[in-house]
């Protein structure tokens, strides 16, 4: 049945990073991997993205704001991410539920439980088998955010809404997520996110492998006799 891991933290937190980094790793060792994202992952859910990211959107309200999230989630769940899953593959997806949790729940001040519900609602039950939240400086990740949105913006839109929020914004959506953790701890695994990159990936590396194998995904290493 699959595998199905999501990446979690606040903006430039070096999720994109150690996702490619993971999925390198995995298929080196013949794993079939999906990679996707959200918002989008699909046709659909990029236009929504689009609407979603871009400073130019405004005045949006929070619930049409979630209703949108929620939007692109379930038709990436229909299109990617169970049929991948159907097919005995390794989904690793940059952002799920846990995000709209922390960001509209947290920084837009919706609360949990409209969260969790409309999650019930949409996901038709399908929950990460692990969760890995990158928790790294607060005002770096934003900085470096920022930095990679200024290089990435043009004429037809830029990504930025959300990292021009102000800073109370963004320690709410912080708090939310250590909130998360604390309530999951059997699926959401906190990982430092403050060290180099490759430092971060051999934690990350080690510890999926080890629920891959935990998983029967991958064999066991076989005990090399020592002479
Ligand atoms: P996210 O997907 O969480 O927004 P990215 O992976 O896109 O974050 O990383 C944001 C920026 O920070 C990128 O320019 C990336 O190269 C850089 N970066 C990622 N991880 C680290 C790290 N551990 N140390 C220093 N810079 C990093
Ligand atoms: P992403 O492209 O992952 O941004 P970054 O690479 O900077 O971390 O996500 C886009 C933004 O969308 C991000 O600021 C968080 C926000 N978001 C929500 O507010 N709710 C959600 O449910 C999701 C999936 C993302």
């Amino acid at each position: 049945m699959g595998f199905f891991l999501t990446f979690e933290g606040l903006d430039g937190s070096g999720k994109s990073t150690q996702l490619r980094k993971l999925a390198t790793h995995l298929e080196a060792q013949g794993l079939a991997v999906t990679v996707t994202r959200q918002p989008g992952g699909t046709r659909i859910g990029d236009r929504i993205r689009a609407l979603l990211l871009d400073s130019k959107t405004e005045s949006l309200d929070p619930m049409t704001e979630l209703g949108l999230m929620f939007s692109a989630r379930a038709q990436c769940i229909a299109e990617v991410i169970a049929p991948a899953l159907h097919g005995g593959n390794i989904v690793l997806c940059d952002r799920f539920t846990d995000s709209s949790e922390a960001y509209q729940g947290g920084g837009r001040q919706l609360g949990s439980e409209i969260v969790l519900r409309m999650h019930r609602t949409m996901c038709g039950g399908l929950n990460p088998d692990l969760t890995l939240l990158l928790l790294a400086n607060f005002d770096q990740s934003l900085y470096r955010a920022r930095r990679r949105n200024d290089r990435t913006a043009s004429p037809e839109g830029d990504e930025a809404r959300f990292e021009r929020e102000d800073e109370l914004f963004h320690r709410r959506v912080y708090d939310k997520y250590r909130e998360i953790a604390a309530r999951d701890s059997a699926r959401v695994v906190v990982i430092e996110g403050d060290r180099p990159i490759d430092v971060v990936h051999q934690q990350i590396a080690a510890l999926v492998d080890q629920k891959l194998r935990s998983a029967g995904l991958l064999p066991h290493p076989t005990a090399t006799s020592v002479r």
